[in-house]
């Protein structure tokens, strides 16, 4: 029995020395240390020995387990850092290999034109007022002198929501809401930037939604050269120190006297070309003093305060400022036209 244990510690040494990988190693373990193993059944066979044999068999087999066992441990150790070493020769990182660009989102071009406006209006203390895009005929209209059976009201072919509530056709309605939550005559000087819709064909300068940024100025002695000195310093921040500005008589339900401003063409600065047709100018937006109407009809008392009043659209700027022609490329969302702002 004692050259029985010797062998199969031999063996079991053996077989731990040459085992290639830990998965071997622990089927080693289960030949010759599991429930099964011979070493077991020698454990469970040695009630039969004799007295004096069991004491001194039963140390042998304790100690060939024990050695079997430190010798697993230690191939154990050996293998395990083996394996790791050819896992990181095999899945090594290349830390040389520049990193993946994550792909960030920008501002729209109709964005970065609004902000640029506001910014100048700002800067010449104006607040920014809002008003909902879907308002009512009263502050659409009726508040902007444009009563019910108005021809003006033909001018801005409208989307109704119920007869008294439609998509606003302007932002001019934010005029007479803010007006209306002011009293005693208080000053105001505001900016209202925001949509608007109007029933229209979907062609390259013509759009059911666009941007438009209302102005509005009210305070005692408030004169027209004043609206004209405003509007003149806003375009030349905008169109750069060379740009004129040329007024024309016009109407406007709103205002009275009433203006369409135009600007020195910026592409050909005067010259005539085919974005001006020729004529050197770019009408830009519409303009005049607020009637005294208005002023009444939102509680301003017109003997002793006045106002002016302006609108632009804000994509015939940007088409300006960048140099598109085709109004529908701000709302196509073509990623190869945005990524170029
Ligand atoms: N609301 C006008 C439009 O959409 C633009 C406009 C013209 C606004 C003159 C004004 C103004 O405040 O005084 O056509």
């Amino acid at each position: 029995m004692e050259k029985q244990i010797e062998q199969i510690k031999e063996s079991a040494l053996a077989a731990i020395h040459e085992s290639k990988n830990l998965v071997e190693l622990d089927s080693i373990r289960v030949k010759f240390l599991g429930k099964k193993s011979e070493l077991a059944s020698i454990s469970k066979n040695m009630g039969k020995l004799s007295a004096e044999d069991r004491p001194r068999l039963g140390k042998i087999n304790h100690d060939a387990r024990v050695e079997i066992e430190s010798a697993l441990d230690k191939k154990k150790i050996e293998l395990q850092s083996l394996e790791l070493d050819q896992k990181l020769k095999t899945e090594s990182i290349d830390v040389t290999l520049p990193g993946r660009r994550n792909i960030r989102g920008h501002l729209h071009p109709i964005t970065l034109t609004l902000d640029r406006i506001k910014k100048i209006f700002l800067n010449m203390g104006y607040s920014i007022e809002e008003g909902p895009e879907i308002e009512t005929d009263y502050f659409n209209f009726e508040a902007l002198n444009l009563p019910k059976d108005h021809p003006a009201r033909d001018m801005q072919d409208s989307f109704y929501i119920t007869e008294e509530i439609l998509m606003r056709t302007q932002t001019s309605p934010v005029q007479a809401r803010t007006m209306q939550a002011h009293s005693n005559n208080e000053p105001i000087k505001m900016i209202a930037p925001g949509r608007v819709y109007r029933r229209d064909d979907y062609d390259a300068s013509h759009s059911p939604m666009f941007t438009q940024v209302e102005g509005l100025v009210i305070d005692r002695g408030i004169r027209f050269s004043d609206l004209k000195g405003t509007l003149e310093t806003f375009l030349k921040q905008t169109f750069g120190s060379k740009a004129k500005i040329r007024l024309r008589p016009s109407f406007f339900p709103f205002t009275e006297p009433s203006t369409e401003v135009d600007v020195s063409c910026v592409m050909c600065h005067g010259n005539g070309c085919s974005v001006c047709k020729g004529s050197g100018w770019l009408e830009i937006l519409g303009a005049g003093m607020v009637h005294p109407h208005v002023l009444e009809m939102s509680g301003y008392d017109p003997k002793i305060v006045s106002g002016f009043a302006f609108g632009l659209g804000v994509e015939r700027i940007a088409m300006l400022t960048y140099g598109i022609d085709d109004l529908r490329l701000f709302y196509d969302n073509d990623v190869r036209f945005l990524k170029q702002f």
